[in-house]
């Protein structure tokens, strides 16, 4: 099948790689000539694990291209995927612009037949306005496009092994022959494909991430009263996911969920229920607890630490989750400018983050090349990301600090480690270890 791919983010990019590895040709199209450019030389300008080779083999195979040319990778083309990036306005309602742009030049382009699926995430009902927009762009040539949602789960930093091992494929459709072309393009996949309506396949991406995010502000909030309560949350969501009607996923508590999905899309499910004089008071709640959630750390440090001006901080992790090099939403970020703004001396390590830290705080933090640089002489260090580099490192590290006090928002130890280490630890949920240090 010959196929295009309108964006060459996250869900484009790996989109279009395991299509052209599953014998399909994909010509992958940005407008973004760095990024293109870089394709073009089989180097991924995302961070994802394993990708380059992917995209290696696929371009030997000729099987995948990358152009600026939108007009050519069109015209011809049986499939047009749209994942261009449907970003957040200031009101929380998702921004269609890139959408609608590409779905102008693809009117303005096809020669032929095509099936054009979207990939971004978009509000219920945008499937349907792009029809009539292509209806109304196309007039007596308007049977030349179908239009149908297939919405992505793949997750940053495991992109791959999502889309290849897909759970399900959802996609939504409205008669004619999409179904039937959606069917043979994953048929080398070998995943269950749902099939549903349109509007349907969009609510299923919205209220999956919505329920996940839900799922994390639970056990933030749960985790926050069992610090109250003298309770261990770790022993606690043990109990909890091992029934199967719960689950042991997105149980992990922490200083809140980022991302550029999550907070956008919470919001923008909210807003959209506002927009219907319907308030999603389960979402707004998981807004408001991971709003809150961010900051956990910073105020259980004001507890043993009276100002930050002055101190050294050590942050090690700063990037949303592991396995990225992405900041967007990521709570170290908000962090970081609170304690830049009371006059700490912030010095940082992340491994892979590093180059985007940069772009955000230039020369107001120190960017240290090992965990030791950054804790060496430090008054108290911060974790914001579970790398496993930190997970796996000998707690004794943390003695060369001038204190030893440590505030994990991922909980990367078990509190047994921390007790022989003799650190003062504050982790989420569960009970701090080491006294009262009041500096
Ligand atoms: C998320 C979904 O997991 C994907 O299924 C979806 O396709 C994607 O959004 C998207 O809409 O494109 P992603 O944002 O890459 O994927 O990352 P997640 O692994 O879901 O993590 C999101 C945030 O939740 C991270 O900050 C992570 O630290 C946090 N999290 C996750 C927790 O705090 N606790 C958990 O138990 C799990």
């Amino acid at each position: 099948m010959k196929i295009a791919v309108a964006g060459t983010g996250y869900v484009g990019l790996v989109t279009g790689t395991c299509l052209a590895e599953a014998g399909h040709t994909v010509t992958c199209v940005d407008k973004d000539e760095l990024k293109i450019a870089m394709l073009k030389k089989a180097q991924s300008p995302i961070y994802e694990p394993g990708l380059e080779e992917k995209i290696v083999l696929a371009q030997r195979a000729n099987r995948l291209n990358f152009t600026l040319d939108y007009q050519k990778a069109y015209a011809q083309a049986d499939v047009i995927i749209v994942g261009v990036a449907t970003p957040e306005n200031e009101d929380g309602s998702a921004n269609l612009q890139a959408l609608y742009t590409v779905c102008k030049q693809i009117a303005d382009t096809i020669e032929t037949p095509t099936l054009v699926v979207v990939k971004s995430t978009v509000p219920v009902g945008t499937n349907d306005k792009i029809a009539n927009y292509f209806d109304r762009l196309l007039g007596n040539r308007k049977n030349l496009i179908e239009v149908a949602s297939n919405p992505e789960f793949l997750s940053q930093g495991t992109a791959l092994r999502d889309t290849l091992c897909a759970e399900r494929i959802v996609i939504g459709t409205e008669g004619g022959y999409a179904e039937k072309i959606l069917k043979t393009m994953y048929e080398p996949f070998g995943q269950p494909i749902l099939a549903m309506n349109r509007r349907s396949a969009e609510m299923v991406k919205y209220a999956s991430n919505d329920f996940l995010a839900l799922k994390i502000s639970f056990v933030n909030d749960i985790a926050n009263l069992c610090e109250v309560v003298g309770a261990d949350i770790e022993e606690v969501t043990r109990g909890m996911g091992t029934d199967s009607r719960i689950g042991s996923q997105f149980l992990s508590p922490g200083i809140g969920y980022g991302g550029s999905c999550f907070p956008k899309d919470t919001k923008a499910l909210h807003w959209l229920a506002e927009e219907e004089g319907y308030t999603l008071r389960t979402i707004q709640a998981t807004i408001d607890v991971n709003e809150k959630q961010r900051f956990k750390l910073i105020q259980a440090a004001r507890k043993d630490i009276s100002s930050f001006a002055g101190k050294k901080i050590a942050i090690l992790g700063a990037t949303f989750k592991p396995g990225t090099d992405d900041l967007r939403e990521a709570p170290s970020i908000p962090n970081i400018r609170l304690l830049l703004n009371e006059g700490a001396d912030v010095h940082i390590y992340d491994p892979v983050g590093m180059i985007n830290l940069a772009s955000i705080f230039g020369d107001a933090i120190t960017y240290g090349d090992s965990v030791e640089a950054v804790l060496q002489d430090a008054d108290a260090c911060f974790i914001f990301t579970e790398w496993k580099e930190f997970k796996a490192m000998d707690l004794k590290s943390f003695q060369q600090m001038r204190e030893a006090r440590v505030y994990d928002g991922r909980n990367c130890f078990p509190l047994a480690a921390a007790k022989e280490a003799q650190i003062l630890y504050y982790s989420i949920g569960r009970q701090k270890i080491g006294g009262h240090v009041f500096a």
